[in-house]
């Protein structure tokens, strides 16, 4: 027995070339983790945090409990100090996930009367919080400030009116494009309106700034932005996540975010991992390759004459947008048959007609590796 409407739109999910289904692990060259610096399979990071537990005795495989009962083991104070520190922040707490930080934010600080204005590519953990909140929310064009500043202009009457207050949210790098907003106008803007900017920097984190810090504070403005979030489960290759801002948001937080207070907190293994990823990742010299082959790959970008077909990126994403479910995994399938793991991108997770295929970049693949794939992806877009 099972329901039919669900039966219906697994159905429909078929009849769209849509069904999502579960892949197990390839050998194929990696073009589609986020695992940007290879620390996921880094294991100096494994050691280290296994050394760091069992020099502190910490013996320990769970939480045991929300954070806020008997989950709060030492590393958290530790780690959330390491955080606040390098990335020149008032305080930082650590969520299970980005998901969770992000519907743990949306849902419990904007306030009914406040305004939501955010980039319509937002991720869905992003839109997810914001469907539960209370205030009223309004997405603007992908990356237009001047659309975010009608917008503004439309509500201000009523914000002055009723004390409310407008939120402006945005990614540094785009999960599903790869590009990146004007952070600095929109500070700007931001400023010049008394709105609170929110930024996820989950595909920034250690792949922007000279450590790796991300691209609020590779651009300065740290102490522009009332929230960032930074995950780990991308660039530090391992898991878990944690909202940068002020002592009174993390009390706020801590206080009235469902997602952080109703959940089992993270295993000392874990954060441990964090930890040892975080002090690698101030040394590393993979950001150095992970650049030398974006650049290499936006080389190879012109030298197959695909510029059209590509949104333009400076970050690890780079997307070849080929409309249609069938298209774009057809060509998913060729290359993957070829030996390249590159994953199609469907509609219903980016609009109808702007399918694509995401090239993720990592410092671990080789010249080789992009040359060929790109020749081989230019013979299928242009015949
Ligand atoms: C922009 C963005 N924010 C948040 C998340 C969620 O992070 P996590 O994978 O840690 O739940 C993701 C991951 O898909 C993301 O791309």
């Amino acid at each position: 027995m099972f329901p039919k409407k669900l039966q219906k739109k697994i159905d429909n999910r078929k009849a769209h070339n849509a069904l999502r289904t579960l892949k197990n692990e390839s050998n194929l060259v990696d073009f589609s983790s986020n695992d940007y610096l290879g620390f996921a399979k880094n294991e100096s990071i494994f050691d280290s945090a296994h050394n760091y537990l069992t020099g502190h005795n910490i013996k320990q495989n769970g939480a045991t409990g929300s954070r806020l009962l008997s989950g709060n083991h030492n590393l958290y104070p530790v780690v959330e100090n390491i955080l606040a520190n390098f990335h020149d922040s008032e305080s930082a707490l650590i969520f299970n996930s980005g998901y969770n930080a992000n519907v743990g934010f949306f849902s419990a600080v904007p306030q009914k009367d406040d305004i939501i204005l955010y980039d319509e590519l937002s991720h869905a953990s992003i839109r997810d919080g914001i469907a539960l909140s209370h205030a009223k929310a309004y997405k603007f064009k992908h990356n237009n400030l001047e659309e975010l500043e009608q917008l503004i202009r439309r509500h201000s009457e009523l914000v002055s009116k009723s004390h409310s207050h407008i939120y402006i949210v945005t990614e540094s790098v785009f999960s599903m494009d790869g590009d990146s907003p004007n952070l600095v106008k929109l500070s700007e803007l931001c400023k010049k309106q008394n709105a609170y900017l929110v930024v996820d920097e989950a595909h920034a984190i250690g792949v922007f700034g000279n450590k790796g810090e991300g691209l609020v504070q590779h651009l300065k403005l740290e102490t522009e932005v009332f929230a960032r979030l930074v995950t780990f489960g991308k660039a530090l290759g391992c898991h878990g996540a944690a909202i940068l801002g002020s002592e009174q948001l993390k009390q706020y937080l801590i206080n009235f975010s469902r997602s952080f207070i109703y959940t089992t907190g993270l295993a000392p293994h874990t954060l441990s991992t964090i930890q040892s990823a975080y002090s690698e990742i101030t040394v590393t010299d993979q950001r150095r390759k992970l650049f030398q082959n974006i650049v290499y790959f936006k080389n190879g970008i012109l030298n197959n004459k695909l510029q059209d077909v590509f949104i333009e990126s400076h970050s690890a994403i780079h997307c070849c947008i080929i409309s249609g479910n069938e298209n774009v995994k057809y060509i998913s399938k060729k290359l993957q048959g070829k030996g390249y793991d590159v994953k199609p991108i469907l509609s219903p997770t980016v609009p109808e007609g702007q399918e694509r295929l995401r090239f993720c970049l990592h410092s671990y693949n080789s010249e080789k590796e992009i040359v060929e794939v790109l020749a081989l992806l230019a013979t299928f877009v242009s015949s």
